[in-house]
């Protein structure tokens, strides 16, 4: 088990063993020697900062990058003056990829005044060739480029690049392969993302996710559970299942399981209290997954369930493959069996060819559902994408109209939606300190709402009755039960 790896105790001088994981142990152990050495040549630690963009996918394939930096013996930090800084990139809209060139020239100047400094660039964005064209001709100062599909070898290629001294680059097409047993290191010592699968095999025509994520792969249920069960024994009590299109885990599976059969294992792990999971894909969301949601005491009361659009005939040209009707029946279906569950979605204005009519379905459908909550993007054209070669793009103007129209039903909606909790006791998990309130704690409701409330910092990390006093559109003010019994 990981963490019971002496990695002093590893022989680096033989060469490098060519199975995985042991061969990442084998390099881990190699870093850290140099870090010592450095560290005591400097006379201080050598630091290393992960700046995460994009998605929940991204933020735990962060924390693996941690994990392997700090058992490497690098200190861990926020500030972007270290030693080593790593950006785990997005590429899902155009905007990611203008932040991380926006950053890369401050990267250059901090680096300047560190001559030792190295700078890696990894995730969705690394996985665009033009992208690593671009670096490599015009960034030559970034040390490490690596893609989605090898985060678990950043050590070798920390040490190719020290070795070599020259710009490591390592860009896989795709792959099969699934490494277990890398380091990670948690944000939280309560919740945990985990991987249940990779990839996605849907194509919708406007997103660039398969193209850098690559084909679905699912993890053998056996090695999910077993992550859960040393989880929850190192302290984690709520974790959320993550893939592109959770309700498809398993179909490539030597033995094929259901998500719902998964999620049936994971609810008998003792000691584990709320499971969450995203991102379902309504086409795929099964009868079976209804059931399981309904007679569960530990999948929380939140759906988060992208609708993209409302109009069928957009919904067709995105190659969503359902409709609206269907959506809303889905809803429907979900809430018979679930009824005060949380749904929330995500939502894109201006795809090609989308005319008012198609928006102001869009609008019906967030008036019929009455999300909790919506993500709502402006459509990004991504280049490689079956969208991006669609005519009737549609003018700036148009497409900045209706994203506010939506935005202001959305927060309408959900300023509404999210009161309908308060005067009662619900189970709230702690989280941190309040940032602005001395003496209070945040934390969240099971659909995934921040409750603020007098308390002991000594909770964090506990599920604790917290009525819910007052109702402040997206967040509630609330009182610990056992100390409103005693006021009362
Ligand atoms: N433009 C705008 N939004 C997009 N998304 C994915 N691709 C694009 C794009 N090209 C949105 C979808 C998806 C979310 C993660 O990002 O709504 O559900
Ligand atoms: Fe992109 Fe569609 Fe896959 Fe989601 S399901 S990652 S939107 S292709």
């Amino acid at each position: 088990m990981l963490n019971e790896i002496d990695f002093d105790a590893i022989d680096i001088t033989c060469k490098p063993p060519q199975e995985e994981p042991e061969r990442q142990y084998y390099f881990i152990a190699k870093c850290r020697r140099y870090v010592e050495e450095e560290k005591k040549r400097l006379g201080r630690p050598l630091t290393a900062a992960v700046r995460t963009f994009g998605c929940q996918m991204n933020a735990r394939d962060s924390e693996k990058l941690v994990g392997i930096l700090s058992q490497a013996g690098f200190a861990e930090t926020d500030d972007e003056q270290a030693d080593f800084v790593l950006y785990n990139t997005c590429t899902v809209r155009e905007n990611a990829n203008l932040r991380v060139y926006g950053r890369l020239g401050y990267l250059n100047t901090l680096k300047k005044k560190n001559k030792n400094m190295l700078i890696a660039l990894c995730g969705c964005m690394m996985q665009e060739p033009q992208v690593v064209e671009k670096i490599r001709k015009s960034y030559g100062f970034v040390d490490i480029l690596f893609g989605t599909h090898n985060i678990f070898r950043l050590a070798e290629l920390l040490w190719n690049r020290l070795e070599s001294g020259k710009q490591a680059v390592d860009i896989w097409e795709d792959t099969s392969l699934i490494v277990e047993d890398l380091p990670a290191e948690r944000k939280y010592p309560f919740k945990s993302g985990v991987n249940i699968m990779f990839g996605c095999n849907n194509f919708c025509s406007y997103c660039i996710v398969p193209y850098v994520r690559g084909r679905e792969r699912s993890r053998r249920p056996e090695d999910i559970i077993d992550e859960i069960r040393k989880l929850v024994a190192s302290g984690v009590v709520e974790v959320m299942l993550l893939g592109q299109n959770v309700n498809s885990y398993g179909k490539n599976l030597d033995k094929p399981v259901t998500f719902g059969q998964l999620l049936r294992q994971v609810e008998e792990i003792p000691g584990l209290e709320r499971i969450r999971f995203m991102t379902s894909h309504p086409k795929d969301l099964s009868d079976e997954l209804i059931e399981v949601m309904g007679a569960s005491k530990k999948i929380c009361g939140h759906l988060h369930l992208p609708v993209q659009s409302g109009s069928s005939r957009i919904l067709k040209a995105m190659n969503r493959r359902y409709t609206k009707e269907q959506y809303l029946e889905l809803v429907d279906r979900i809430r018979a069996a679930v009824p005060d569950i949380s749904l929330t979605t995500d939502i894109i204005v201006g795809f090609p060819g989308e005319s008012e009519e198609d928006f102001e379905e869009t609008l019906d459908v967030v008036k019929r559902v009455r999300f909790d909550s919506a993500f709502t993007f402006i459509y990004s054209k991504r280049t490689g994408t079956p969208a991006a070669k669609m005519s009737g793009q549609v003018p700036e103007a148009v497409v900045k109209d209706r994203f506010d129209r939506l935005l202001s039903l959305v927060q309408k909606i959900s300023g509404e939606v999210c009161t309908r909790h308060v005067n009662q006791v619900k189970p709230v998990l702690v989280e941190d300190a309040d940032d602005h309130m001395e003496g209070y704690l945040t934390g969240r409701l099971d659909n995934n709402i921040l409750v603020h409330f007098p308390g002991d910092l000594s909770l964090v990390g506990k599920i604790v009755p917290v009525y819910l006093e007052e109702a402040k559109g997206f967040y509630y003010m609330g009182r610990m039960e056992n100390e409103r019994r005693e006021d009362t």
